[in-house]
């Protein structure tokens, strides 16, 4: 995968899987566009990105807001002249509380920042993409969406929601060049651990561990490159193979 004519703009990307889809794309070539409510890490990134010598820009932003994520594509496209890439992968997810004990209020800031921030920057590159007739999207949802985590049940409408948004708008996109796919992580090592091939034992995984970040960037840039061209509209599980809990 070469991506040194690629733009790429990953949300969240401060730590974990995005921090490691980064890498991968600047590896490969990528110019970036980094988006996290975390400046603090995501200028850490940043240093940590300029061995590989590419155009990096970054982006203090909470992908929940409309105005900021406009200005932000905005602001990219007059710089970079395009977005080819967009990796949607911020979220919130760590909260765990059975149904009744989950405020409204809680069911909001996930919807807004889990399907929202998703449309929004869809919404927001989309017409770069249209412009170029190219373009792919990778949205990262989760086992959760799939098959429902016992109280995450916020959570894991937010996640089934993307998927059902990649399936939705590829029926709308692909003939235009268009890719949308969604990818689906199990259990993912820990986002803190800035080692990005760390694994852990896991009993959620016939494996037998958890899926380093590595892993999961792995696959969402196979999604994004070339290489993919015959991918549309799907949600792929990486989750060495998943004991359905
Ligand atoms: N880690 C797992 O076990 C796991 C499993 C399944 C799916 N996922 C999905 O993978 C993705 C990445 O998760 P992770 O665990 O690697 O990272 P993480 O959850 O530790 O970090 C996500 C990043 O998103 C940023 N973020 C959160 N809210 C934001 C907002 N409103 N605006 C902008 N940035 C925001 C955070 O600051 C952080 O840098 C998420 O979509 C998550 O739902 C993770």
């Amino acid at each position: 995968m070469n991506f040194s004519n690629r733009v790429a703009l990953v949300t969240g990307a401060a730590v974990g899987i995005g921090r490691a889809t980064a890498m991968l794309l600047a590896e490969r070539g990528a110019r970036l566009v980094l988006v996290d409510v975390n400046s603090e890490m995501l200028e850490r990134l940043s240093e940590e990105l300029k061995e590989y010598g590419v155009e990096v820009l970054t982006y203090a932003c909470d992908v929940s807001d409309e105005t900021t994520v406009n200005n932000v594509v905005k602001d990219a496209i007059s710089k970079l002249g395009k977005i080819d890439i967009l990796i949607n992968n911020a979220a919130l997810w760590r909260a765990r509380s059975s149904f009744l004990d989950i405020p409204s209020d809680d069911w909001r800031k996930y919807i807004d920042v889990n399907v929202m921030g998703v449309v929004y920057f869809t919404k927001a590159v989309l017409p770069s993409m249209l412009e170029n007739s190219w373009g792919r999207i990778i949205n990262v949802s989760s086992v959760a969406g799939v098959y429902g985590n016992a109280r995450m049940v916020h959570y894991s409408t937010t996640k089934g929601a993307v998927i059902a948004f990649t399936k939705a708008l590829a029926k709308e996109v692909t003939e235009k060049g268009i890719l949308v796919n969604c990818v689906s992580p199990g259990s993912v090592s820990p986002s803190d651990n800035p080692d990005i091939d760390y694994t852990r034992e896991s009993e959620l995984s016939f494996m037998g561990r958890t899926g380093s970040d590595r892993e999961n960037a792995n696959l969402i840039c196979f999604l994004a490159g070339d290489e993919a061209g015959y991918i549309a509209g799907q949600n792929i599980q990486i989750d060495g193979c998943r004991k359905k809990l």
